[in-house]
């Protein structure tokens, strides 16, 4: 897919403040700081239409871009934000279930996991939350450029595995690296088919 346009349109705390639901729509969740929004910006190749940052917590809303003014791009704030307090977490809990849970037009979630580590127990709870909930899933091992080939293989069979413990098949799965652009044809083309087979 060539990415012509993309614009930031707004910023929502609640799911029926969100754009009118018209346009097919795909989601990018993960833990704080494991890269949401740097692989949003160099999937659109664009540096900073998504922000980010070093400190976690930065992604509180949920921010809609428009692509090619065809399909919408969401940018959602991060779990497992320690130092949030424990109302603060919960409200996030809150405004994303019914976000993900609600929203008509959205084809798929990606999650993204830090290539680097172990499958945690709060993204393994997460995904059987979607499971559980019949969502659309796809994963995103990201910084992919800060381990060497071999022990992203290893990485890869881990999560593997670990699925495959609660499922009969594997989601999608891709790799990626904003610093070295890598994964961005493939997440494309993922996101092209599944918006023809949504037709
Ligand atoms: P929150 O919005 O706080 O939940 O974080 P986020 O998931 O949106 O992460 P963000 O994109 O802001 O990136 C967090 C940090 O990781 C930044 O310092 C990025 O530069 C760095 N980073 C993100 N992706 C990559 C990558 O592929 N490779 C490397 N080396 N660093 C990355
Ligand atoms: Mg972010």
């Amino acid at each position: 897919m060539k990415i012509t346009s993309a614009e930031f349109i707004t910023s929502s705390t609640d799911w029926r403040k969100c754009p009118p639901t018209h346009k097919p729509e795909f989601a990018f969740i993960g833990r704080s700081n494991v890269g949401k929004s740097s692989l949003i910006n160099m999937l659109v190749d664009r540096k900073k239409l998504a922000k980010t940052s070093s400190t976690p917590g930065k992604t509180q809303t949920i921010n809609h871009f428009l692509v090619n003014d065809e399909w919408y791009l969401v940018d959602l704030p991060g779990y497992g934000y320690a130092s949030a307090s424990r109302s603060a977490r919960f409200e996030w809990g809150k405004m994303i279930e019914d976000y993900l849970k609600n929203r008509k037009n959205l084809f798929c979630t990606f999650i993204l996991l830090d290539a680097r580590l172990k499958p945690q127990a709060i993204d393994l709870d997460f995904i059987t939350w979607m499971g559980e909930n019949h969502l659309p899933l796809a994963i995103i091992l990201t910084k992919s450029d800060k381990i060497k080939q071999q022990e992203l293989v290893k990485s890869k069979k881990t999560i593997e595995n670990k699925l495959l413990e609660q499922w009969e098949e594997v989601p999608p799965l891709f790799v990626s690296s904003a610093e070295k652009k890598l994964g961005r044809d493939k997440v494309l083309d993922f996101i092209s088919e599944a918006m023809l087979e949504g037709d």
